[in-house]
């Protein structure tokens, strides 16, 4: 009799609305319909490399699917930066009889993955991030629930900056590329958006800024994305996290202060920061992170490896790991022309 396939799953990098549906999604199909079993690999690339695994069967994965967060945790630990590659996994492997591994994650997360398929490691790719800046794929899921929350921020800091006649900067998540900028600000009608692709100009969004107040406007929402250049002179304090990895947050409260100085309209800022990660996923992050689920156990038990589950149109399609990591994916011109069309 031919034994079961083992399946490990684990989710690495910053968290995202819709991770538990993902697990759901991966360990429900795997279980139920390919009759494999299913190892949950617990915080991210640390518990393959230490040996911290948990079993998950239908039972343990019902009543997730709306949660925030992972049920297995995450960490930012890397196998390429914090250890020796396969070899610091190799163990947990073996002990744990995984034939193939799930890994939902962001662009470091499938580089790394990538790398142990190539070593030998049969691995499917999950795409993951609410920056939704990942190649290959339409769209990530989590990125609709931050654009959700970050666009019902923008409305509200719009009624009270009205109310105060104030200039409003609104900092938001986006390390390298400003989709959910772009996408929050053209759903809250944002009057400039400043971006990590396009270089800006603080003399003229302060003249955006300055024109509206002309015609009769006495408020303004300014969108930036966290990832924007700082703008010139301006003292960034260089923060880590425990990993050794990048911490961003803040450049908003330079660009306010700039476009104070030169539109003296009193300015303030609003961070919204993880916010925009934590809570219930929306109801289209949760069914497409149950459609990757559910496809990224099939392609594991099938043996598939290097392969990334991914969204073409409406369809769920596996793309080359090569593809994904090949480049970080931006915010297209033609996308941010006619966000551009809204401002002022
Ligand atoms: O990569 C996703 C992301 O949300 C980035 O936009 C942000 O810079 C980063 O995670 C922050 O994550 P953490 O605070 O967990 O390091």
């Amino acid at each position: 009799m031919a034994t079961s396939k083992v399946i490990g799953v684990l989710t690495a990098g910053g968290d995202c609305p819709g991770l538990n549906a993902v697990i759901r999604g991966v360990v429900t199909r795997a279980t139920e319909v390919h009759d494999a079993e299913v190892v949950g690999i617990m915080n991210g690339w640390e518990g393959l490399m230490g040996g911290h695994t948990r079993s998950l069967d239908r039972d343990d994965v019902r009543g997730i699917l709306g949660r925030g967060g992972t049920i297995l945790g995450t960490s930012r630990m890397d196998p390429y930066v914090h250890g020796s590659g396969y070899e610091s996994c190799e163990r947990t492997v073996q002990r744990n009889g995984i034939d193939a591994l799930v890994v939902i994650g962001g662009d470091g997360t499938l580089r790394s993955a990538l790398r142990l398929a190539e070593e030998g490691l049969p691995v499917v790719g999950v795409p993951k991030t609410i920056d939704n800046d990942i190649n290959g794929t339409d769209v990530t899921f989590g990125f609709d629930t931050a654009v959700q929350i970050a666009s019902d921020a923008i409305d509200r800091l719009a009624s009270t900056a009205e109310a105060h006649n104030r200039v409003i900067v609104c900092e938001v998540m986006g390390r390298t590329k400003g989709w959910i900028a772009v996408y929050a600000g053209i759903a809250g009608g944002a009057d400039a958006i400043l971006i990590p692709e396009r270089d800006y100009d603080l003399d003229e969004v302060a003249e955006i800024v300055r024109a509206r107040h002309r015609r009769g406007k006495s408020y303004s929402i300014v969108v930036v994305a966290e990832g924007v250049t700082p703008p010139e002179g301006a003292v960034m304090e260089e923060k880590t996290d425990a990993f050794g990895f990048a911490r961003l947050g803040g450049v908003g409260y330079a660009i306010a202060a700039g476009l104070e100085e030169r539109t003296s309209f009193e300015t303030r800022v609003s961070v919204l920061g993880h916010i925009q990660r934590g809570g219930t996923p929306t109801a289209f992050d949760r069914v497409l992170a149950s459609r990757l689920g559910v496809a990224a156990a099939d392609y594991a038990v099938a043996g598939e490896t290097g392969v990334m589950v991914a969204v073409r149109g409406t369809q769920i399609v596996p793309v080359s790991m090569e593809e994904a990591c090949a480049e970080v994916r931006g915010v297209d011109d033609a996308l941010f022309d006619t966000a551009a069309s809204f401002f002022g």
